[in-house]
């Protein structure tokens, strides 16, 4: 009987680690429609989120060949492109991982216009590199801080002609009618949350990570789309004037479950309603991508990588 026990057991994880190794591979594309009287002007973007180095197809052919078929006029970058480890201490791997991420954005910049607003891992390589939030990684040593410099400039070379919004906004001249901002939380609004509550975000703190995008000075004419790679501050973004919050961050959950949702989120917060798909509040909603990659924890169940093709539209639009 415990032989026989021990043996189901192991077949479904078998199988469901099969499973997970499909899922990670493939590419689901998601559509959402937002109307809004501050847009006179249908325009389609691409939302791409938490790709953690993941590559579809050899050197993400596949995803470059389903964006041509999607034919966006901007591709949004919610954070989190590439692997940043935390570091844990001396003779512990902390390696960051940017290859993929820098070919794929080589690619990108030259078919679209690109924004990227940073997410957790990029934040903590930059940290890790002596060039953003360096508090947390004061003692790591020499070696590893130029390993991590390393990183960080290979990413940022493959940033050029790409419009980092690290704090701050755009009003492109092709898209008069957006207003797109990169709000850049510190890494101390990422921890673990099993069982405690998120730290609270002031409107003056808002203000300070958003680069300005208060109610106060959030544009009434623009429509105004706030990047924030978390999910859990979209209220303070849309009461903040945001009425489109992009995030991802949350994997989708991981494993998402019928009728429960995702099971687990990076902060360890199980069974979070905000793992994936569209919220609104107040004025504004918040759409949270489920991602294209994982680290970590390499699992992905009913849970598949997302391309979010988000159509703006002015409300004549909408019958
Ligand atoms: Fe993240």
């Amino acid at each position: 009987m415990y032989r026989i026990a021990v043996f189901l057991i192991l077949s479904v994880v078998f199988l469901l680690k099969k499973r997970s190794d499909y899922e990670r591979k493939q590419l689901k594309t998601e559509y959402y429609r937002f109307f809004s009287e501050k847009l006179s002007t249908p325009r389609r973007l691409v939302f791409l989120s938490d790709l953690h180095e993941a590559e579809f197809g050899e050197g993400n052919r596949q995803l470059m060949e389903r964006l041509r078929e999607l034919r966006p006029e901007l591709i949004l970058i919610g954070g989190d492109f590439i692997v940043s480890r935390k570091y844990r201490g001396e003779g512990r791997d902390c390696t960051d991982q940017v290859e993929r991420t820098a070919a794929l954005l080589r690619e990108l910049r030259q078919e679209y216009p690109v924004i990227y607003a940073l997410g957790n891992h990029e934040s903590r390589m930059l940290g890790k590199a002596g060039c953003g939030e360096q508090g947390l990684f004061c003692r790591m040593p020499e070696s590893l801080r130029q390993r991590a410099q390393k990183a960080a400039a290979r990413w940022n070379d493959a940033l050029s002609g790409i419009e980092l919004l690290d704090r701050r906004s755009i009003c492109m001249a092709e898209m008069p009618e957006l207003r797109i901002s990169g709000l850049t939380l510190p890494l101390s609004y990422y921890g673990k949350l099993f069982f405690r509550k998120k730290k609270p975000l002031s409107d003056a703190e808002y203000a300070e990570y958003s680069g300005g995008t208060t109610g106060k000075i959030a544009e009434k004419e623009r429509f105004q789309i706030v990047l924030l790679h978390s999910p859990l501050y979209h209220k303070e973004a849309i009461r903040n004037g945001a009425d489109l919050v992009l995030s991802g961050h949350f994997h989708g959950g991981t494993v998402r479950l019928p009728y429960l949702g995702g099971l687990m989120s990076p902060q360890f917060q199980l069974f979070r309603k905000e793992c994936a798909g569209v919220f609104p509040y107040r004025n504004g909603r918040m759409l949270v991508n489920r991602g294209m990659g994982t680290h970590s924890v390499n699992v992905r169940l009913n849970d598949l990588p997302e391309i979010s093709v988000i159509d703006l539209l002015p409300p004549e639009r909408k019958a």
